[in-house]
């Protein structure tokens, strides 16, 4: 029987990787049956330990090697750092394989090979990929096989400029039971490529797939592990991209690189907005723009919104790009504080592009893009931002003057937004943009005065 180094046996969910002492015939946390199995982690040697003082300790300075692809180099801080552990994660089709493969060719050079690892399709594939992407053919070895030690053998032998590994999921190791995509195994391949990328100084990019669900062994469980976290996100519908790293030993973080999915794959695109709203059309009800801070990185986005009215009981509210909870607290912020009544209506609200907005800097277009959608007449005020409050309160947000000058920079001159005092409330904001509520606001303020 294995027993860890105290003594003791331990077990581990084979579903969600809970640990337990004693065994039970379900796992406590995600209630699978039977998952709980003796856990077999990576042997610890048995050498002492020495600490020694940072002043003693030698430190390298980093080397760094550019990629030559510059929206990649961008998000890894000016290039990739032998050595290091990247992790590349995006839901499926969204370009991961496209992007490594583009990256693989160009960092092989001469007398130097990359390798890519690919469980997922067969070599016939990705030769055919590669074709369309005009990438060097020479220099890209391929292995299709699954077992995670056999390309960590591949790699010490050939010693390429960079490893791929596509995808994590896909991969096992035959000291570790289950399947590939079970946590054990993704957390047990992470480590090991992990180790390898250290002793051997090659930089290694593993490839991990995130559902929409949140699939329980994905990408997630490796991030503390690796040096570089990077997403890759956008809507497979559309062709813009946008690469982040939400983490980097070696550089800033919040770092955005822009992309677009083309024929021949995915192209640096140093100018999102003006591909995003080449075809935008302020003059008609339910759009505004909002120019987001992606990093350090303005991009203009549009949000629109279509209110409708609907025979269902319980009226659609349809969110995409956008926090659920923030917009519903913006429409009952519109009803209460502006006098905009959405009852008996579906509402629809989108970012264009198939970004999401995570900051509540968007708060005050989306308030404008639903209420000029309810009111049926267009916006005047065509950009806007601030955060809008419970109490009806428009707040502002930072970086207002790079917002203005992304907003300025594409050609539009209306603005709505808190800055310098301009705005303070919603109700201020709407007439601000031309939108006056149907209920007279005079009226309206007599109804609150009574409560
Ligand atoms: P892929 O890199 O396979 O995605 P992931 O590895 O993240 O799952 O990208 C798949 C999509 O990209 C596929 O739907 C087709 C599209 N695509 C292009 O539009 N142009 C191209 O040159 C390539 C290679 C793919
Ligand atoms: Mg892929």
């Amino acid at each position: 029987m294995a027993k860890s180094v105290n003594g003791r046996v331990r077990f581990e969910c084979r579903a969600c990787g809970f640990h337990s002492g004693k065994w039970m015939g379900f796992c406590p946390q995600c209630r699978e049956k039977g998952a709980l199995q003796e856990f077999r982690g990576a042997k610890q040697s048995p050498a002492s330990s020495k600490a020694v003082s940072l002043a003693a300790a030698g430190s390298h300075p980093v080397e760094r090697r550019p990629v030559g692809i510059g929206e990649i180099d961008r998000v890894l801080g000016g290039g990739l750092v032998s050595g290091a552990a990247i992790l590349v994660g995006g839901e499926p089709g969204v370009g991961k394989s496209t992007l490594l493969l583009q990256a693989a060719a160009l960092l092989a050079g001469p007398g130097r090979v990359t390798l890519v690892a690919s469980a997922e399709e067969s070599i016939g594939q990705i030769a055919m990929r590669a074709r369309r992407l005009g990438v060097d053919l020479d220099k890209v070895l391929v292995t299709a096989t699954n077992d995670v030690d056999e390309v960590i053998r591949l790699a010490e032998e050939l010693q390429p400029a960079a490893l791929v590994v596509d995808s994590i999921q896909t991969f096992a190791t035959g000291e570790v039971e289950g399947s590939p995509g079970m946590v054990a195994q993704v957390r047990e391949c992470g480590a090991r490529l992990v180790a390898l990328a250290k002793r051997s100084s090659i930089p290694v990019f593993i490839v991990g797939h995130v559902t929409k669900e949140g699939s329980i062994a994905g990408p997630k469980l490796l991030e503390h592990m690796v040096d570089v976290v990077l997403y890759l996100e956008g809507d497979p519908d559309w062709g813009l991209r946008l690469l982040r790293n939400l983490k980097n030993r070696f550089g800033a973080v919040h770092q955005v690189g822009f992309f677009e999915m083309q024929e021949a794959g995915l192209a640096e695109l140093l100018d999102p907005g003006s591909v995003l709203n080449g075809g935008w059309r302020g003059d008609v009800p339910g759009t505004v723009l909002f120019p987001s801070m992606e990093g350090r990185r303005p991009l203009l986005l549009e949000v629109q919104a279509l209110v409708a009215p609907t025979s269902l009981p319980q009226p659609r509210r349809s969110v995409k790009g956008l926090e659920a909870a923030r917009v519903h607290q913006i429409i009952a912020v519109l009803e209460r504080h502006a006098g905009v009544s959405f009852a008996g209506q579906d509402v629809f609200v989108s970012v264009v592009g198939g970004f999401r907005v995570r900051e509540p800097g968007a708060d005050l277009a989306v308030a404008l893009a639903l209420a000029s959608s309810r009111i049926g007449a267009a916006a005047t005020g065509v950009a806007a931002w601030g955060e809008v409050g419970l109490t009806g309160e428009v707040r502002a947000v930072g970086q207002g003057d790079h917002r203005r000058e992304e907003v300025k920079r594409m050609g539009v001159e209306a603005i709505v937004a808190p800055d310098d005092g301009a705005v303070d409330r919603i109700d201020d904001a709407l007439l601000a943009a031309g939108l006056s509520p149907p209920t007279p606001l005079a009226t309206r303020r007599v109804v609150r005065a009574d409560f």
